[in-house]
């Protein structure tokens, strides 16, 4: 078996196919989507709420961002592995982007990086698609922004809206393989997707991008307390793995386990 790889991914586009993206964050969790048969993995800095125990996306590391798409990479044989650029880690510009772009590459093995913004990341997008790292760009709801922005949908107004379909193309020219629309309203997601030839992969983003991501921990039902109105949980690991503690607890104080098949003479 190879990797997938950005062609196979521009390939899916023209053929009309729509795909699965989600996040993982470890190297067993990531091998079950892998065999699965999910085609592309995001090492999201959403590890950073979902993973690292922090409140938002903002404190994530280099260190940690290499040290969880490592294992991600030795997780999986097929999928396309794809590591966030953390807050901070871009910003400063193209060299400091291209630089830790490429730990991520020659350190954990990722086939490709993703980072946030359109115009305002053009100059890192464009020097790390030169160094030959393949480059998702992710536009709407940028939670490394929180601070400014907030978690609310993105594009709504026109203006804001012409705003998002600029950044999406100029993502597109600066040589970005795919583009993440999270949170904006399915019309535009829709016209964004219509406008580009490189796929959209919508999170909250309504039916009509090319592709779907969805958090793993949202996805499986992990994730504590509330979670967003546009994940939808197909299974409900909190209470299975709750169920397990609580029965292996039981077993213990009342002597159960360990049985004698589990034992040693
Ligand atoms: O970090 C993440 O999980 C993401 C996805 C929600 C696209 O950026
Ligand atoms: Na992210």
């Amino acid at each position: 078996t190879r990797r997938i790889t950005v062609h196979d991914i521009a390939a899916a586009k023209v053929r009309g196919e729509k795909w699965p993206m989600l996040t993982a964050y470890d190297a067993m969790t990531a091998s079950v989507f892998d065999e699965a048969g999910i085609p592309v993995i995001l090492v999201g800095d959403s590890m950073g709420n979902c993973h690292l125990g922090y409140d938002t996306t903002v404190p994530v590391t280099m260190d940690e961002m290499t040290l969880l798409s490592a294992a991600v990479v030795r997780g999986t044989k097929r999928a396309l592995v794809v590591g966030d650029l953390p807050f901070g880690s871009y910003q400063e510009g193209p060299v400091q982007a291209l630089r830790n772009a490429t730990r991520l590459v020659k350190d954990a093995g990722v086939g490709a990086i993703k980072l946030e913004g359109g115009e305002r990341s053009l100059p890192q997008t464009e020097l790390l698609v030169q160094a030959g790292i393949p480059v998702m760009s992710h536009l709407g709801l940028t939670p490394q922004s929180v601070n400014t922005m907030g978690y609310r949908v993105q594009g709504r107004s026109d203006e804001a809206a012409h705003r998002l379909l600029s950044d999406a193309k100029a993502a597109q020219d600066a040589g970005a393989f795919a583009v993440v629309l999270e949170l904006v309203p399915a019309e535009l997601a829709a016209e964004v997707t219509r406008s580009l030839h490189i796929p959209t992969i919508g999170i909250g983003a309504g039916a009509g991008t090319d592709a779907q991501v969805l958090v793993w921990t949202d996805m499986a039902g992990l994730t504590g307390g509330k979670v967003p109105r546009f994940t939808k949980q197909y299974a409900n690991l909190r209470e299975t793995l709750g169920d397990a503690a609580r029965a292996f607890a039981e077993d213990v104080s009342g002597g159960a386990f360990p049985a004698e098949e589990h034992t040693f003479h």
